[in-house]
């Protein structure tokens, strides 16, 4: 990656000389020639040095927005969730396990029940865990498998209070530890067996296969979803600075592909000295993204800790109010510029915040951006926590910022995202909230959203001559947008008859 080369630099570097800092709003991707239809176009790219991304877009580190469910569906469209940090780290750890064992080729620690459970015990855990699977192996008092239980038997069985060891079925057909998913699938197809343990020669189970896992890896049609080397959803765990920090990545180092320091304010000795820890303790095992920054000083020292990825965004967001609040931060298209331009080296970057369309994604890109991240526009979608509410009559989610009064006032993780763990002399009244909470129109399923995302940045890369994101970086270039420029580009002198998909008239 040569930064220098890229199109958009001296409008930039003229930007900056006037001291104009601009966001989405302010410009426009130039046009160019191209030779290519928006489905050619290749929309691959890195969240951090060694997570990549299908699709670039990962969802926000917000309540409202990341739980296993929606993280779940955003891996299976090629994107990435990051599951916000205002659990205590066990918890956190429980939501990234459910998107780890979701879906994959081969379950290393599969969940296993003991001999004497009752199935009506299974049950509720299987319900307060929110497991989708069915499958579980049976273990006796030395932690050796003796059997199974799979859907048919918890279909069949009648009685709650039965054991497992009472409906367990114990013809079983295992493999030995190291079976590859090619072979796994042979014998699974051979033997017609959903399940196959892998056992080892002192009776130690090693893991397991799931057929319909197997067969989706196998035969193509996981395409498309983001996934680890081992066949497994990736997904990224939002983490603090400090000792709560190296906690949490003790808890979810090998189930989380990524962890993602969240801050207000990344440009601060605390998270540098949580950057070189964590390289040190975990060294390869897990990335590491720091953020929030906004500017070229920021960029450039947490690249210097040794940084996987950065992320740039100092109140651009939909729900945010540190810019009106602290009168700190930079409009987002010079924030992910100057950050871009800093570093010089292949640190991805993620714009997080601000993304109010899909033209604001080749836009984020085209200034210097790897991937965007995203709360608002998911928030609405049904795999985001919480229950469709009516406003006046329409489907409504709600959707509150990390540094909202109510988010502060619950979560010491939140209260620390603002530097205000130990709130301030007054109490909670006199937390400062930088956030806001509201609600977001219920938008449908989330691939309803990322299919317009993504089609918009295609379609933008179709008229840019990009045929992927790397060539989206280089060749972008801009015009500086002028108000009316603004109202001739959203629909004008016309009636709305009809919600577009795609579309709402700004606020
Ligand atoms: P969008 O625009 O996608 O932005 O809704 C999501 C991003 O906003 C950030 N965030 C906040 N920023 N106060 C802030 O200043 C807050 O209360 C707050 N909550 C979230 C965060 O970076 C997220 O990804």
């Amino acid at each position: 990656m040569n930064s220098n080369r890229r199109a958009c630099v001296p409008f930039f570097e003229e930007m900056n000389r006037q001291r104009l800092a601009l966001t989405y709003d302010d410009i426009l991707l130039i046009p160019g020639h191209a030779e290519l239809l928006p489905n050619q176009v290749k929309v691959g790219s890195m969240f951090s040095r060694n997570v990549p991304l299908m699709i670039p877009i990962v969802s926000a580190a917000m309540d409202s927005v990341t739980g296993s469910r929606l993280a779940i569906a955003m891996a299976m469209l090629g994107g990435l969730g990051v599951i916000p940090r205002h659990r205590p780290p066990k918890e956190q750890r429980d939501e990234i396990k459910r998107v780890k064992f979701a879906l994959s080729g081969m379950i290393r620690e599969p969940i296993t029940v003991r001999e004497d459970e009752t199935i009506e015990a299974i049950e509720n855990m299987r319900r307060e865990k929110g497991y989708r699977f069915h499958s579980f192996l049976v273990t006796n008092s030395a932690r050796r498998v003796t059997g199974l239980i799979t859907r048919s038997e918890f279909r069949f069985c009648r009685d709650r209070s039965q054991t497992a060891a009472d409906i367990m079925t114990t013809e079983l057909i295992t493999a030995e530890p190291g079976t590859t998913i090619e072979q796994a699938y042979a014998t699974m197809c051979r033997e017609k067996k959903t399940v196959l343990p892998l056992i080892g020669d002192d009776g130690e189970f090693q893991g397991m296969y799931l057929f319909n896992d197997v067969e989706r890896t196998m035969t193509g049609s996981s395409a498309g979803y983001n996934l680890d080397s081992q066949g497994r959803l990736r997904v990224a765990a939002a983490i603090g600075v400090g000792d709560e920090a190296l906690e949490r990545v003790s808890y979810v180092v090998g189930f989380a592909d990524v962890v993602v320091i969240d801050t207000a304010h990344a440009d601060t000795d605390s998270v540098f000295a949580t950057v070189k820890e964590i390289k040190k303790q975990f060294g390869d095992r897990i990335d590491v993204v720091a953020g929030n920054i906004s500017d070229r000083g920021a960029a450039k020292r947490l690249a210097d800790c040794g940084v996987d990825g950065i992320k740039v965004g100092q109140g651009p967001g939909s729900i945010c109010t540190t810019r009106v609040v602290t009168g700190v931060g930079c409009p987002q298209a010079t924030a992910v510029f100057n950050a871009c331009e800093a570093i010089g080296a292949d640190i991805p970057i993620c714009a997080d915040g601000g993304i109010k369309f899909s033209g604001d994604i080749p836009k984020a890109i085209g200034c210097g951006g790897h991937s965007v991240m995203i709360g608002s526009l998911l928030a609405g979608t049904t795999e985001a926590p919480g229950e469709v509410d009516f406003r006046f009559g329409d489907p409504v989610k709600l959707y509150r910022g990390m540094g909202s009064k109510s988010a502060l006032e619950e979560s010491r993780a939140s209260r620390e995202r603002y530097g205000q763990a130990e709130g301030y002399a007054g109490g909670k009244d006199a937390l400062v909230p930088e956030g806001i909470e509201g609600s977001v129109p219920y938008s449908g399923d989330l691939k309803t959203v990322l299919d317009q995302l993504v089609g918009g940045l295609r379609n933008s890369m179709g008229y840019i001559g990009a045929a992927n994101i790397e060539e989206l970086r280089q060749k972008a270039d801009f015009w500086r947008d002028t108000e009316a420029g603004k109202s001739e580009s959203h629909p004008h002198g016309v009636k709305m008859l009809r919600d577009a998909p795609n579309y709402r008239r700004p606020e």
